[in-house]
């Protein structure tokens, strides 16, 4: 179902959205060779508590940490543990809080020291597609807008998308309708209406498309093993037009 949203709630959704922006703003700042992914799980949890905010992933259908930390290969929902990051690894951090009730869930993709061209260029054309598709965020667009102006732009970079996982509503509820495909025709879907709240989150591969998801039933990875990466932001269409609920305010002070 899709929950539009009041001007007040946004401003709730706005509160919630500094938080995780702010956090991973601080995050990025940590990634460096030698750093176990389970410190940076640890250091999230605490500026959630410190900022007044809940750990949104933390429970969700039993995902025992608070952020995600996914490696390389892997595509989404990697778990924190004593594993170390190293020079020339690319990073994806998915993370989000409650605050207020209202949920916001954000990723960046980073790279650890000095990357690969290919790796450089997946996280730059990640985060690419993602302000492609937010161009189609306006009233009378289509849903489908969105997704086809992700995928046009991943795949002129010869990537792929990733089928298996898609971008959602958000709001009172971490994963609201609609349903968000990076990939797709434009033209369909429901049409675009102020008060709507998406989390978009383009997932994209240097090779093909298929994932795997492994024995620890989280960690998602390219069956292929090529390199994944991950942007994502909580966005809302508001009187004003669109605001990106997630990005870290410079001039926001807890
Ligand atoms: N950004 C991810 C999503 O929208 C976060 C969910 S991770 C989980 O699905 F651990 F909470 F499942
Ligand atoms: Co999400």
């Amino acid at each position: 179902m899709i929950v539009l949203k009041s001007e007040a709630e946004i401003a709730m959704m706005r509160e919630s959205g500094r938080r995780v922006g702010r956090i991973l703003t601080e995050l990025r700042e940590m990634i460096k060779p030698g750093v176990e992914t389970r410190e940076l799980d640890r250091y999230a949890e605490k500026r959630t508590l410190e900022l007044g905010a809940i750990p949104a992933f933390k429970g969700y259908n039993g995902y025992p940490a608070s952020l995600c930390i996914s490696i390389n290969e892997e595509i989404v929902h990697g778990i924190p543990s004593s594993r170390r990051l190293k020079e020339g690894d690319l990073v994806s951090l998915d993370f989000g809080v409650i605050y207020g009730g209202f949920y916001g869930d954000a990723a960046i993709t980073v790279p650890v020291g000095e990357v690969s061209e290919e790796a450089r260029r997946l996280m730059e054309v990640a985060e690419k597609s993602f302000y492609r598709g937010l161009e189609q965020l306006k009233e009378g667009n289509h849903l489908s807008d969105i997704s086809a102006a992700i995928q046009a732009e991943v795949e002129k970079a010869g990537f792929s998308v990733i089928r298996d996982f898609v971008g959602h509503g958000i709001g009172r509820e971490l994963h609201e309708g609609p349903q968000i495909p990076n990939f797709g025709q434009p033209g369909h879907g429901p049409k675009l209406k102020k008060g709507m709240t998406l989390a978009i989150e383009p997932m994209i591969a240097a090779g093909h498309y298929e994932v795997v998801i492994l024995s620890d039933d989280w960690t998602a990875v390219t069956r292929d093993g090529s390199l994944a990466a991950h942007f994502e932001h909580s966005v809302a269409l508001t009187e004003s037009g669109v605001e990106i609920l997630t990005a870290d305010d410079k001039d926001w002070r807890p």
